[in-house]
């Protein structure tokens, strides 16, 4: 399955010129809304450096909606860099640590990424440990994926809920540290760094 899936993304990253043509530079659907219209202003009104993971065409838009932040992209497919902002990293979630000084960002969302690349408990884990590393003290992580109610989804919820690296925050926007949308079985689930107490 994990093989499968790593070899998927390597030929979606050759074949990205004849997929992304058709497909739309914007999304209609629920999960969409909460990420644009309820997440992004409680970014834009409290963060100035961002990390967005995962570029698409129909994320390229989202470099208007942070224009007037420091906002960085990351995908590790080459042909992906076109829809990144002008900071934008070719590289992996698992290694942030190598590219950006510590305690850097504000925020860092993690859209569909667990679950189309990151798939393992493993590599979960690993890219936990290096957005600790990245964010600064309270600062944000969020997590959109789907929970399709396997056995791997609970094992992926409990390792977000319930890791020692970040304290559950509710998001003001929202009133809550776990949104279920409408959409695709489609969940936000909202972190926070933990300040320094010292
Ligand atoms: C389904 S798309 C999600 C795009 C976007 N984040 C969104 O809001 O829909 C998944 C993207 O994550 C990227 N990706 C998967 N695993 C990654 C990793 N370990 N490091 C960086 N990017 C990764 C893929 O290349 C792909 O472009």
């Amino acid at each position: 399955m994990f093989l499968r899936n790593k070899l998927s993304l390597a030929v979606q990253d050759k074949m990205a010129f004849l997929i992304e043509p058709v497909r739309p530079s914007s999304i209609k659907s629920h999960d969409r809304f909460i990420l644009e219209r309820k997440i992004f202003p409680y970014i834009l009104s409290n963060c100035k450096k961002v990390l967005f993971v995962g570029c698409a065409k129909y994320t390229k838009s989202y470099n208007q909606v942070f224009s007037n932040i420091e906002y960085w992209t990351l995908d590790f497919l080459e042909a992906k860099a076109r829809y990144g902002s002008k900071n934008h990293v070719q590289g992996s979630l698992t290694e942030l640590s190598k590219y950006f000084k510590k305690d850097y960002f504000d925020a860092i969302i993690l859209n569909s990424v667990f679950g189309w690349g990151v798939d393992t408990a493993p590599e979960i884990r690993l890219a936990l440990v290096e957005c600790n590393q990245v964010l600064r003290s309270g600062g944000i992580l969020i997590i959109g994926w789907n929970d399709l109610g396997t056995r791997s989804s609970k094992e992926f919820r409990e390792m977000i809920n319930s890791n020692r690296l970040f304290e559950l925050f509710d998001l003001p926007t929202l009133n809550t540290y776990e949104y279920r949308t409408e959409s695709h079985r489609h969940v936000f689930n909202f972190l926070r760094k933990p300040c320094n107490t010292a």
